[in-house]
C-alpha cells in the first residue's frame, strides 16, 4: 500500500474519534488538515513559533502503521516492490519491520541541495559500481521514501534548495545529484513556515507554493491551551483550575501586543509551580507567577520593560 493509502485508512478508522488527538486546534482547522491529508496533498503549516506545528506533524506520522522494509536498504524499499537499483537485483530478500515513519529536515540558510537529494561517493562508485549501496549517500528525500517528510521552516532555506523539492512534489521521483539515477519516492511533505514578519525568512517561490495546501495554525483558545498544559507540561505537583485559568489568560493578554508561544505558557506554568515548591508550597500564587513570568519574558522579550509588561498582564 502506498503511504497515502495507509494514511487514509488510518484516518477513516479513527474518524469517529479524533485522528489528530494530541494536537489541539479548532474543529475547522482540524477539518481542513484532514481534508488535505485524505486528498493526499502536501501540507504547508503557517503560523507563529510554538503553536504545535511539529507536534501535529508527529501526530500525523504516528497515524501510519509499521511497515515492512528490505533489511539494510537505505531507501526503505518495500519487499513487494523494491525501488532502488540494489534491491531490484537482490536474489534473496530479508525484511524487517520499522515503526518510525518520520524524517525531519531543519530549514536553514546553510542547507545544501546534496543534503536533500544525496550524492555519490566517487571512490566507491569506481570500486563497487554505480548501483552499490556503499556508493549512494542518500539525502533526506530518499530517506523519506514511504515516510512523512517534515520540513521545518522551509522558508529559511535558500530558494535554490527549496526548488530541490519540486521534482519530488510533482513527479514523486528524484535524481541523485548530477547522476542519471532516478528513484521513485513515495512521500508526503509537511512543511512549516513562519509568517514573513519574522527575521531571516525567504519568500517561498510561487512555484513551490502551488504544490502545497496551506493551513494557518494560530494560537489555541484558552480552553485548548489548558488542555495542552494538562497534557504536555510537567509541573512538580498537580495544578488547580484557577491557576490554569490565570496562566492561560496571561498568555492571551501577552499576545495582544506581541508573540508569546504555547511553549512560553508551558514554561510559565512549570516555573510557577517550581517556585512554589522551593518555598514549601503545593499551590501556585500570584508571586510565583510573577517570578516565572520574569524569567520567561526576559529570555523572549529582550528589548522591553518587563516589569511594565508583567504589571499589565497580572492586572
Ligand atoms: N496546538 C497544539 N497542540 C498540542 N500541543 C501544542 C500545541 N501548541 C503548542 N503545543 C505544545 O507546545 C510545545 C511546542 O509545540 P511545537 O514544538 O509543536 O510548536 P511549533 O509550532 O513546532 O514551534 P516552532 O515554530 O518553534 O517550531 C510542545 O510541548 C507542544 O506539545
Ligand atoms: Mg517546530
Ligand atoms: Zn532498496
Amino acid at each position: 500500500m502506498s503511504l497515502r493509502d495507509d494514511l487514509r485508512t488510518s484516518i477513516f478508522k479513527m474518524i469517529k474519534n479524533d485522528p489528530l488527538a494530541g494536537f489541539y486546534a479548532s474543529r475547522e482547522v482540524k477539518d481542513r488538515i484532514l481534508t488535505v491529508l485524505v486528498a493526499g496533498r502536501h501540507l504547508l503549516l503557517e503560523g507563529p513559533p510554538g503553536t504545535g506545528k511539529t507536534t501535529l506533524a508527529k501526530v500525523i506520522s504516528g497515524l501510519l502503521p509499521e511497515m515492512q522494509v528490505i533489511k539494510g536498504c537505505q531507501f526503505n524499499c518495500s519487499p513487494e516492490k523494491p525501488s532502488c537499483h540494489h534491491c531490484k537485483n537482490l536474489t534473496k530478500i530479508k525484511s524487517e519491520k520499522i515503526k518510525d515513519r518520520f524524517v525531519r529536515i531543519q530549514g536553514s540558510p546553510e542547507i545544501l541541495p546534496e543534503d536533500l537529494v544525496g550524492d555519490i561517493d566517487p571512490v566507491n562508485a569506481f570500486k563497487y559500481g554505480i548501483d552499490h549501496p556503499l556508493t549512494y549517500r542518500p539525502g533526506k528525500i530518499q530517506k523519506a521514501h514511504r515516510k512523512i517528510l517534515f520540513i521545518d521552516e522551509i522558508n529559511r532555506m535558500p530558494e535554490k534548495v527549496q526548488n530541490t523539492f519540486l521534482q519530488v512534489l510533482e513527479e514523486g521521483r528524484t535524481t541523485i545529484a548530477g547522476f542519471d539515477i532516478e528513484l521513485e519516492i513515495d512521500t508526503l511533505l509537511i512543511a512549516t513556515a513562519n509568517p514573513e514578519e519574522y527575521a531571516g525568512t525567504e519568500r517561498l517561490s510561487a512555484n513551490l507554493l502551488d504544490r502545497f495546501e496551506c493551513v494557518k495554525v494560530d494560537y489555541p483558545s484558552i480552553e485548548d491551551e489548558i488542555k495542552i498544559l494538562k497534557k504536555y507540561a510537567n509541573p512538580p505537583f498537580s495544578i488547580d483550575c484557577d491557576t490554569y485559568n490565570k496562566i492561560t489568560n496571561i498568555s492571551k493578554n501577552l499576545r495582544e501586543g506581541r508573540q508569546f508561544s504555547v511553549r512560553g505558557t508551558i514554561s510559565v506554568l512549570e516555573q510557577a509551580a517550581a517556585h512554589a515548591m522551593i518555598h514549601g508550597k503545593t499551590v501556585v500564587d500570584t508571586n510565583d507567577i510573577r517570578v516565572a513570568l520574569k524569567n520567561s519574558l526576559k529570555s523572549r522579550y529582550e528589548d522591553e520593560d518587563i516589569d511594565v509588561t508583567i504589571k499589565r498582564v497580572l492586572r
